[in-house]
């Protein structure tokens, strides 16, 4: 009854694709702020193990149960169930995860507006239309409502395209775009004066600010970091064909992600004492490195300001950027519940994208309107609780529901001799008994 579904037609794509979903503004301005607020590199150090013996086998979790299940999360995690009280808690979590990957979108969609605002401004600038400049860069509702609009449209036009000529498409394009501009960023931004005091800043270890609240911010860097807990990596899994190997696919996804996150460090805090260095206030007034909004939208513009012509042409570098990592997350994010609409309610790809991606953008425009009382609710419900329960739901389907037969077998799909591995003889316990519990230990101390 319905159409063939969607893959990815090489490993590439795949790749691409998720290293796209995980490489986000999470990376490029969540990441550095959060090291350079945390002890410089002991933040690092906590990160990287983090993003591997926790976030890894959560990633892995996500993948194993997609591409067994070839549907979207409520079917998948019905699919795997054993009985009937399984079968209720996946369809729960199924639509949790919906729900979740929907709000962050929500409010992920206005903040990518933001840099498309950014992105928009230097062209202006260029051509002499001060007023405009002047409306891109001042935060209204107005604004954000209009350039949430086009960031959302652009979301939509990927993911209505499908999962080979948009999804795959789109992202082998920009993820090299990506790197390409993170690469002549840094460049530039070194050769500064001021730039080597970041560098120290970024990369001392102070091992004296290790503490239950830095490992807790380095969890939840790393599970919104690599998309889990919501389904993103879940549908982009079952896109993916049985010859290639899920542990090393997702190793790989990992590394880019986390080898992306130090990268920006590299940028973002340099360019932060540049702009010291230049004139600018960077400490906020409890002498904390600024993190937030002021960060990106405030100090970085006014170090290009300082900059005169090459300053626009810097801006142009570095928002394009920021909208390109925003943009192959978002398009993760916004398939979870395409693909539900497809799957379960039996819509074409094109009327399913525009009626969820409509809602969502009723969403984000609430919030909008609203900025103050709804925008950092949505953010914390969203981030702090939706995604570590539901990654403690995936993991429990992964380790304790799902007949253990089939997790193996599954796993053995396009990797034959991964019994000699250590990832076999560790992850199926791992995943069982220390994922759930860490998450649980950090998610009852974050609320406490
Ligand atoms: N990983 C993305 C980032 O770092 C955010 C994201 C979260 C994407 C959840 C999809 C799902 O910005």
């Amino acid at each position: 009854m319905s159409a063939p579904r969607g893959q990815f037609s090489s490993n590439f794509g795949f790749l691409m694709a998720a290293a796209g979903s995980a490489v986000g503004l999470g990376n490029i301005w969540g990441f550095p702020t959060n090291v350079a607020a945390n002890g410089g590199a002991a933040f690092v150090v906590v990160y990287l193990i983090l993003a591997f013996i926790l976030a890894y086998p959560v990633l892995m979790a996500e993948l194993a149960i997609g591409r067994h299940a070839r549907r979207n999360m409520v079917q998948a995690l019905r699919g795997i169930s054993t009985g009937p009280v399984s079968r209720g808690a996946g369809t729960l979590a199924g639509f949790g995860g919906i729900v979740v990957a929907s709000l962050i979108l929500s409010f992920y969609a206005i903040v990518a507006g933001w840099m498309l605002a950014h992105l928009a401004d230097p062209f202006v600038t260029l051509v002499g239309a001060e007023r405009s400049a002047e409306w891109l860069t001042a935060n209204s509702a107005a604004r954000n409502f209009t350039f949430t609009a086009i960031f959302s449209g652009l979301t939509m036009a990927i993911i209505a395209a499908g999962v080979e000529k948009g999804i795959e498409r789109w992202s082998t394009l920009l993820m090299p775009s990506l790197i390409i501009l993170l690469l002549l960023l840094i460049a530039y931004v070194l050769s500064q004066p001021g730039a080597i005091a970041g560098l120290e800043a970024y990369l001392m270890p102070d091992f004296s600010e290790l503490s239950p609240e830095l490992m807790l911010s380095a969890m939840g860097q790393a599970f919104f970091s690599l998309s889990l807990g919501v389904g993103t990596m879940l549908i982009y899994g079952s896109y993916l064909s049985k010859q290639e190997s899920l542990p090393r696919l997702g190793a790989l996804v990992t590394l880019i992600d986390v080898g992306i996150a130090f990268t920006a460090g590299l940028l973002i805090v340099p360019a932060m004492y540049v702009a010291q260095e230049a004139g600018t206030q960077i400490f906020s007034d409890g002498g904390q490195l600024m993190a937030g909004p002021d960060l990106i939208l405030q100090v970085l513009p006014a170090l290009f300001d300082t900059m005169g012509t090459s300053g626009l042409f810097v801006a142009i570098a570095f928002f394009a950027l920021m909208t390109i990592a925003s943009l192959t997350s978002s398009i993760s994010m916004l398939e979870v519940p395409v693909a539900f609409c497809i799957e379960n309610l039996g819509l074409k790809r094109r009327p399913a994208t525009l009626l969820v991606g409509l809602v969502i953008f009723c969403i984000s425009s609430v919030i909008i309107f609203n900025f103050g009382a709804l925008f950092g609710l949505v953010v914390s419900v969203s981030t702090e609780y939706g995604q570590p329960i539901l990654g403690i739901a995936l993991c429990i389907f992964a380790g304790w529901i799902w007949r253990r037969d089939q997790l193996l077998k599954e796993l053995q799909e396009g990797h034959p001799d991964i019994e000699k591995t250590l990832f076999w003889k560790i992850w199926p316990w791992y995943v069982r008994l220390v994922c759930p519990l860490l998450i649980l230990a950090a998610f009852i101390q974050s609320v406490l």
